[in-house]
């Protein structure tokens, strides 16, 4: 197991957007996080890599106690993530964005990627081939199509040393040719010996992919399995379809 969760829980206001959640993630698995919109996926992610601090709860690390850790700490002991909405600075280039991901990483989960040690610039050519962005180095962030921004926005989690990986949402609003291509991606990683624990709405891609899935629903965990289990789960249903 590489990351535990023991009933975490975030309130805004009177809001339960987590309560009591519990989940355990196994080591080199890609998980799946589903649920209605607002059941609480996100800022569960939030939680993990701190850019929220929990009411209550704790979570273990590779096996550490790191509920208290401040956010570049949680970063710096090996927690890389994307985000729902792609962050990215408007007037840098490809180049700049993943060195500023590379710097200060001397080692990394992909071990087979840069098993070497390959120079920076090496390192970057191999992460854009891994993820498929094939434009040039120097071309800045607002030339990108929305699709090319997702895929750098993974891209640097990517090039963040790291041994779990979290991806909010990594299909959304993205075309169905290259919604298979970060399919491959992603299976491509795990089988690299990553760890992926991803939010999708997307239900093919999450059937396709997750090795084991946890449903939220209004903050809670109200299910959690095998792929085939989720799909005839009744509670998963009448979540989805509304009782
Ligand atoms: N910073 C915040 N302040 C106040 N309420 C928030 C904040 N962030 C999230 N919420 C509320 O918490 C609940 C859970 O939101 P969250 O974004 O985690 O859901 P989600 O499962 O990621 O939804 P979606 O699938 O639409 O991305 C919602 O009711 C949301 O409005
Ligand atoms: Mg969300």
């Amino acid at each position: 197991m590489i990351l535990k969760i023991e009933c975490l829980t975030k309130r805004f206001g009177g809001i339960h957007a987590v309560k009591d959640c519990s989940l355990e993630i196994e080591r080199e698995k890609i998980t799946a996080i589903i649920g209605p919109n607002g059941s609480g996926k996100t800022t569960l992610f939030n939680l993990i890599s701190k850019l929220l601090k929990s009411n209550d709860g704790h979570i273990h690390f590779n096996g550490k106690n790191i509920t208290k850790l401040k956010d570049y700490e949680i970063s710096k002991s090996g927690i890389s993530r994307t985000f729902q909405d792609v962050r990215l600075f408007r007037n840098l280039t490809i180049k700049d964005h993943l060195e500023i991901s590379l710097s200060n990483s001397d080692e990394s989960i992909f071990k087979s990627l840069f098993k070497d040690k390959p120079n920076n610039a090496e390192r970057i050519d191999r992460i854009l081939k891994l993820v498929h962005l094939k434009k040039p180095l120097n071309t800045l962030v607002t030339d990108l199509s929305y699709g090319q921004r997702k895929l750098l926005d993974l891209a640097m989690a990517i090039a963040k040393p790291h041994s779990l990986l979290l991806l909010d949402e990594p299909v959304a609003g993205v075309n169905p040719v290259l919604r298979e291509e970060i399919k491959e991606i992603i299976k491509n990683l795990n089988k690299n010996k990553g760890t992926i624990l991803l939010i999708e709405h997307d239900m093919n891609f999450v059937m396709d992919l997750a090795d084991y899935i946890f449903v939220m629903d209004a903050g809670k965990i109200i299910a959690h399995g095998e792929p085939a289990e989720i799909q005839s789960n009744k509670k998963v249903l009448e979540a989805y379809l509304g009782d």
